[in-house]
């Protein structure tokens, strides 16, 4: 008796680990969420530029024209030379990083121009972010880099030139000397 007894303990044991995963597989299709994302719509959010600029859309911005989108859209929040804030200080700095009060800027610190496309395209106007067109995220950034006197009012920023501009702070940075962090390029630029 008791062997049998132990037989169906057993048994009873066996079911409630067996239906366990059971009971997982057969919710999961009721709750009816989620699908495998179409190619378009992996599309929509493979917005990535990296340093070297691929993945920089088409199109084309001066600095001339990015100040009328900039004073619509920027101004209020990072003042209108980029100095004033209230928000984040865009321009200015250059040659403070090594005193007593660094102040990083645009201009002063990033090491890409590349990159404050990819940031404006991707996250600015802060509270309307992805909203502006290829032309309009080209023209601001030239803006940026214009208050920060990277380049001239009517200089063209395009997919092409864009990438060729050397940041002030460009060799500012090292790599981290880390053995576990290892030294591809990609984990480089993860940390700068
Ligand atoms: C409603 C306010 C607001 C508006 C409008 C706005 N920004 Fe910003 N911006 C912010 C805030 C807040 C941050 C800091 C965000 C953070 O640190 O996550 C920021 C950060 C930035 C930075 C990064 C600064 C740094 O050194 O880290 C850049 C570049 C920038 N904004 C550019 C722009 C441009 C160009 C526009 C117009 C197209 C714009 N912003 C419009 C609020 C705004």
């Amino acid at each position: 008796m008791a062997t049998a007894r132990n037989v169906i303990a057993a048994l009873m044991c066996a079911a409630a680990v067996v239906g366990s995963p059971a009971v997982v597989f057969a919710q999961s299709p009721t709750f009816g969420v989620g699908h495998a994302p179409k190619p378009e719509e992996l599309k929509a959010i493979d917005i990535e530029v990296t340093p070297d600029g691929k993945g920089l859309i088409h199109g084309s911005g001066t600095a001339a024209a990015g100040k009328e989108v900039y004073t619509r859209r920027c101004e209020t929040c990072h003042g209108p030379t980029g100095q004033e804030g209230p928000q984040d200080v865009l321009a200015g700095g250059q040659g403070s990083l090594t005193t007593s009060r660094p102040q990083k800027t645009v201009g002063s610190y990033w090491p890409y121009a590349t990159t404050l496309w990819d940031y404006i395209n991707r996250a600015m106007p802060f509270d309307h972010p992805s909203t502006m067109m290829p032309d309009e995220v080209y023209a601001t950034t030239a803006y940026v880099l214009f208050l920060n006197g990277i380049v001239g009012e009517h200089d063209v920023l395009n997919e092409t030139t864009l990438p060729q501009i050397k940041m002030p702070n460009r060799d500012g940075f090292t790599s981290d000397p880390r053995p576990d962090v290892g030294a591809s390029p990609k984990k480089r630029s993860q940390h700068q």
